[in-house]
């Protein structure tokens, strides 16, 4: 897939910021769809919540073979959404709303929201508090909820233990995968493995010891 199919990818400053790049988002669907499969779990329905140009929509669609249902509020990029929708001939259904108040009840969520405020020094930002109450509303539509934030935890626990994070130094970001489910255990899923970026190297045993398996590229 080449970045340049997805119109207002490039060119428009304020898009190019926002959108996931195409490699990473091959990359976080590629780990999230293995971890799915090991546990023989079948997606039949994915909502990604803050679906931006449907860079992820599109390729989470390929990927896990799951029909995605992608929200937006911004008129502008809702329309770029589309278009990028229809140019792929993906399985996503676009709509334009707030994702909080048309919600959909799926087997995973995506969530991509805006951080920005994150890195505004002049601005107390609750960064875990956003986390948190994202994670407790998105618990009652979905099983699974994936959520992409910027690389800013270090070592800090997220607010609940997630059962799998893909970590990637170059695009500076940590992708949490959490199981909602009251029988799911996060701490239960065996080693820790860390995939240095430099040499590809397996590091058993290393990465964030609150994280149930942590992929880091
Ligand atoms: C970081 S971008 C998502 C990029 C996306 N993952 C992609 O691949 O293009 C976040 C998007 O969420 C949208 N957004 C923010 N708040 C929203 C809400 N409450 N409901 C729906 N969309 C929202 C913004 O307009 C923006 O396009």
């Amino acid at each position: 897939m080449e970045t340049g199919l997805f119109p207002g990818y490039r060119g428009e400053r304020r898009n190019l910021r926002m959108a996931t790049p195409v490699v990473l988002a091959h990359k976080v669907w590629h780990h999230i769809g293995t971890w799915l499969n090991k546990r023989r779990v079948r997606l039949c329905a994915t909502w990604d919540a803050f679906a931006g140009l449907g860079v992820d929509a599109v390729v989470a669609s390929q990927t896990l073979q799951t029909c995605v249902f992608a929200t937006e509020k911004d008129r502008h990029t809702y329309t770029l959404l589309c278009d990028n929708i229809r140019r792929h001939g993906a399985n996503v259904v676009a709509r334009y709303t707030d994702a909080f108040q048309d919600p959909f009840r799926v087997d995973l969520i995506y969530l991509d929201p805006p951080w920005e405020d994150t890195f505004c020094p002049t601005k107390p930002f609750d960064f875990f508090g956003k986390f948190r109450a994202l994670l407790m509303f998105m618990q009652n539509w979905g099983r699974f909820v994936v959520i992409k934030t910027p690389l800013l935890l270090g070592p800090t626990k997220p607010p609940w233990d997630p059962v799998y994070a893909y970590r990637s130094e170059k695009y500076r970001i940590i992708v949490w995968l959490f199981d909602t489910s009251p029988l799911a255990d996060a701490g239960s899923v065996g080693p820790l493995e860390s995939i240095d970026e430099q040499d590809g190297t397996n590091q058993h045993g290393q990465g964030d010891p609150h994280v149930g398996q942590m992929t880091a590229e």
